[in-house]
């Protein structure tokens, strides 16, 4: 036993293992020292984490941090900001600063979006009401989740304001039609269509949060089939028990069949390659969101920022596209907006803040955000989205 014990420890203070640690090993050593008790105590968007891993049960924990396999691609979507750097430019006249920026003919004060994420009552009683009402607060764009715990028609109410809708299609084509058409008939302007979950996914990091809790699971839980989706607003009226949220069959016919059936504009959540960004524009897509669903995927190890420029470079400006992925800081996001993101959205970061203080939490994280992004950009000299170029990036991802 005590070899046992000496070797573990040999192990934990080897700096290549060190390295190569799980991100859920990190997570299950974070301690709950210096948790905040309220949103405004919040001096950055991660002291939010720890507040949520206070607030939640293990497994809903486990379910929001998880990423695939080893994590490696959750990984890499933070540690991918650090490999551009900045290039502030001196003494331009930064008293006044624009943060805004235009989507399909819509105006945003900011351009910090919040990505659609399922099941927010799995965090808070009020979920995706609290954060629809922190996002009218923020005047910030909100987009919902297929397999969100409240309908399209109460979060846009409760937004006070039209949402884009996040599809995921069923395997019967009635039950994706039934679904677009709810979306249209809410007002929502634009269908973001989530196309990177084709085959299912390996979420270990859920499992082991999951082998930790203690409460009966299935006293919320049924395993009856369907029984998931039958519980979520969204598939009201569609036959639950055929519902397969992956869909291996899927191809690029699809997406003129959904181009077809809708007025919304359409946008494709998941791309991050440049020969996926010109099918895009070759089959009529209206926007894009370069995103691997937060390492929640496939585990292709490669960062969304470290995608982004080559999406960018493909599309030349044609369609808007966005990013999402490990964005925390305002560096974060100034580093996109140079590489040509129109926007970023935001995922965990704002379900942190739910989890711990609801609606109030939410506009916390939403607040430091747009402060931290307002303060890089007078620090480089950038008085609006426009002026933040590639110039400001420095010369390191060019050459790459
Ligand atoms: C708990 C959780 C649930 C998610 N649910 C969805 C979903 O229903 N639809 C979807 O398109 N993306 C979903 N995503 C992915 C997010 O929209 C977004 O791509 C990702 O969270 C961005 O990375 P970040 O969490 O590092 O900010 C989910 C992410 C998390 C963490």
């Amino acid at each position: 036993m005590p070899d046992r014990r000496a070797f573990l420890k040999f192990l934990a203070g080897s700096p290549l293992l060190a390295g190569l640690l799980p991100f859920r090993d990190a997570l299950m050593q974070q301690t709950a020292e210096s948790v905040i008790s309220s949103p405004a105590e919040a001096i950055n968007v991660f002291e939010f984490e720890v507040a949520a891993r206070k607030a939640l049960p293990p497994a809903h924990f486990g379910y929001m941090a998880t990423g695939v396999d080893s994590d490696a691609t959750l990984k890499a979507n933070r540690e991918g900001f650090s490999h551009y750097d900045l290039r502030p430019r001196r003494l331009v006249d930064v008293s006044r600063i624009d943060l805004s920026t235009e989507l399909f003919g819509v105006k945003w004060e900011s351009p910090i979006v919040i990505s659609p994420v399922g099941s927010q009552k799995a965090f808070h009683p009020e979920g995706e009401i609290a954060v629809a009402k922190a996002a009218q607060a923020k005047r910030t764009l909100q987009i919902l989740s297929t397999v969100a715990t409240s309908s399209v028609e109460d979060v846009t109410s409760a937004r006070g304001g039209p949402i884009w809708y996040q599809l995921y299609t069923t395997n019967k084509w009635e039950g994706t039609q039934k679904m677009v058409k709810r979306a249209e008939a809410a007002g929502c302007p634009v269908l973001v269509f989530t196309v990177d979950l084709p085959a299912g996914r390996n979420t270990e990091t859920q499992e082991l949060f999951r082998r930790n809790d203690t409460r009966q699971c299935s006293n919320c839980h049924s395993a009856a089939p369907g029984a998931t989706y039958r519980r979520k607003p969204m598939f009201d009226g569609i036959d639950a028990t055929s519902i397969a949220l992956a869909s291996p069959a899927l191809t690029w016919e699809f997406v003129r069949r959904l181009k077809d059936l809708t007025s919304m504009k359409l946008v494709l959540k998941g791309i991050e390659t440049h020969e996926d960004a010109a099918l895009c524009l070759e089959n009529g897509v209206d926007g894009i969101i370069v995103s691997n669903h937060g390492g929640r995927a496939e585990e292709s190890g490669r960062a969304t920022i470290d995608c982004l420029p080559e999406v960018v470079k493909a599309v030349d400006g044609r369609i808007p596209v966005l990013v999402d992925g490990g964005f925390r800081r305002g560096t974060d996001i100034f580093k996109a907006l140079a590489m040509g993101a129109r926007a970023i959205c935001i995922g965990r970061p704002y379900i942190w803040g739910l989890s711990a203080f609801g609606q109030p939490g939410v506009e916390r994280v939403l607040d430091i955000l747009r402060r931290e992004l307002d303060l890089v950009m007078r620090q480089c000299g950038t008085r609006s989205l426009r002026e933040i170029s590639p110039a400001f990036i420095a010369d390191s991802w060019r050459r790459g």
